[in-house]
């Protein structure tokens, strides 16, 4: 199980079985762009300001600089093995068959629920829109059934059955996916300059409001600053383990390393360039939203803030009726535009949420589809997962299945425990690649790094220690599920990966697996 696959086998692999190359810089960093920008700003600022109140901010300064010093250890090893299969492959080669299937396995938490997170986000925003048009759509109809399986799993209102909104916007995106990448990358650059034009008007009309409104930041940390050892996830780092969603997706940008042109070059651009921008853009919109409306968090009548997404929160907002606090909303960045006398720019940014959200959904389950496509090659999972369609040259099963996982989630879960429990998958990815990338300038110092990561003795134990601490602070709920998830991954690979592995059984997948239709080689 300590078995590990050599880079230059990897490489070969990538070679010959390869996807189309067909993506350059500017598209990559849409990519990263799209996959980015999504929920985490325009759902769950609520979310972190009853966590944080205004203290926010620093949440946000703080989940992009774990993100930051993640990104320049992703960088390395993304242009050092510019194949699919992101933290997993990287961990397959620097630790091996144990730790790259645990990182894999870990992966599903951050791509397909995170994906159900986002599919969450959207239904939120396309009821919000429809409320104010005067369509109500059923409640029953738009949130999961109120459930709580032990301490790991809570989710749901009373009087909720299923997230439809979600359910159907999960199955649009799945048949986009299986049509093809080239289409859907397309579509993809106009929907993030939608969000970024969205976010902009977001911009220009909160943040002068700040000036006359410094009464907003006060308390600045009502919740505190948090302490990751109380499992409740609140104050500040608590906010910050949440809010950290709103910069997950980067990855997918080396996710998409086997299909881009001169990856050596484009995806450390491509991957530094979207974080970037983001991190600008949520500070601006985040200061926006306190500045011009307040975040201040809702407590009970004795005094003591709900925990966010609680459904005592839920009803204590239902009883305020019109005109809640920010941390109500499900829609954060339109309400407070139409809350602040702006109600047809509420009305905009709602529905430039509802137009370019989904492309957020498909970058998260493209990426979980060729992850999963990579391990089903490594032999780790079945190898019928990664039959590649005649036609459309998609991994065409595998994106079947990430589909129906990601509908049931999204059907059930609220928004903010699925981006927890993502959290939790994607911070122990993190800290595999930047503990590898280390471990690789020892035993491969040779191989050619395009980029380096700078200090990497610095930077990437700051990644692993900024992770750790975000996992902490984590709530308890989310941990636990992330223990259940990695047993159940254990069990999974000794009876099944550890024997089928082709590292094991020594297949040299550098030739070309026979098994399309008709026996041609893929
Ligand atoms: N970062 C992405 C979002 O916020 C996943 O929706």
């Amino acid at each position: 199980m300590w078995r590990v696959k050599s880079l230059d086998q990897i490489l070969a692999t990538a070679e010959k079985k390869s996807l189309h190359r067909s993506l350059g810089p500017v598209q990559l960093t849409m990519l990263g762009i799209g996959a980015v920008i999504g929920t985490g700003i325009f759902v769950l600022t609520a979310t972190a300001a009853q966590k944080a109140g205004p203290g926010m901010m620093v949440s946000f300064i703080i989940a992009g600089a774990v993100c930051a010093v993640a990104a320049l250890c992703y960088s390395e090893l993304a242009s050092m093995v510019p194949v699919a299969g992101s933290a997993y492959t990287y961990s397959y080669a620097v630790m091996g068959e144990l730790v790259a299937w645990l990182v894999g396995w870990a992966l599903i938490l951050e791509y397909a629920l995170g994906a159900s997170a986002v599919a969450v986000g959207w239904s939120g925003h396309m009821v919000g829109l429809l409320d104010n048009l005067g369509m109500h759509l059923p409640h029953a109809l738009t949130v999961g059934p109120k459930v709580v399986i032990g301490n790991f799993l809570e989710g749901g209102e009373v009087g909720g059955f299923i997230n439809l909104p979600a359910v159907i916007i999960t199955a649009l995106v799945t048949i986009l996916l299986i049509v093809g990448t080239k289409e859907s990358a397309t579509a993809n650059a106009v929907l993030v300059a939608i969000k970024v034009a969205a976010l902009t008007l977001f911009v220009a009309v909160t943040l002068p409001m700040i000036s006359g409104h410094a009464d907003h930041f006060k308390p600045f940390v009502p919740r505190g600053w948090g302490n990751p050892f109380d499992h409740t996830g609140t104050g500040v780092l608590g906010a910050a383990a949440s809010i950290f969603f709103a910069y997950v997706g980067f990855d997918a940008v080396s996710t998409a390393a086997e299909e881009t042109r001169n990856p050596q070059r484009n995806v450390p651009i491509g991957l530094i360039a979207s974080l970037l921008i983001c991190t600008i853009f949520y500070l601006l919109a985040a200061g926006g939203a306190i500045g011009s409306y307040g975040a201040q968090p809702l407590a009970g009548p004795d005094g003591v803030a709900y925990a966010a997404g609680s459904p005592e929160l839920a009803s204590a907002c239902t009883a305020m009726g019109a005109h809640t606090p920010l941390v109500c909303s499900k829609e954060a960045l339109a309400y407070v535009m139409r809350e602040i006398g702006h109600p047809f720019l509420g009305q905009l940014i709602a529905l430039a949420a509802t137009v370019a959200l989904p492309s957020v959904v498909l970058m998260m389950m493209y990426g979980q589809t060729r992850i999963f496509f990579v391990m089903a090659r490594d032999g780790l999972l079945p190898p019928v997962l990664s039959t590649v369609h005649p036609r459309f040259k998609t991994p065409w099963i595998i994106t079947l299945v990430t589909g129906v996982v990601v509908a049931v989630f999204a059907a059930f879960l609220p928004v903010g425990q699925l981006a927890d429990y993502s959290n939790s998958g994607t911070l122990f990815a993190f800290a595999a690649v930047s503990l590898g990338v280390m471990i690789l300038r020892f035993t491969d110092k040779t191989r050619a790094r395009p980029f380096k990561t700078p200090a990497v003795f610095v930077i990437a134990p700051l990644s692993i220690i900024g992770c750790l601490v975000l996992f902490v602070s984590l709530d308890g709920k989310s941990q636990g599920l992330f223990v259940v998830w990695t047993l159940i991954g254990l069990v999974f690979y000794f009876t099944y990966g550890f024997w089928r592995s082709n590292v094991r059984r020594g297949v040299d997948e550098s030739e070309p697996l026979v098994d399309g239709p008709g026996g041609t080689p893929l």
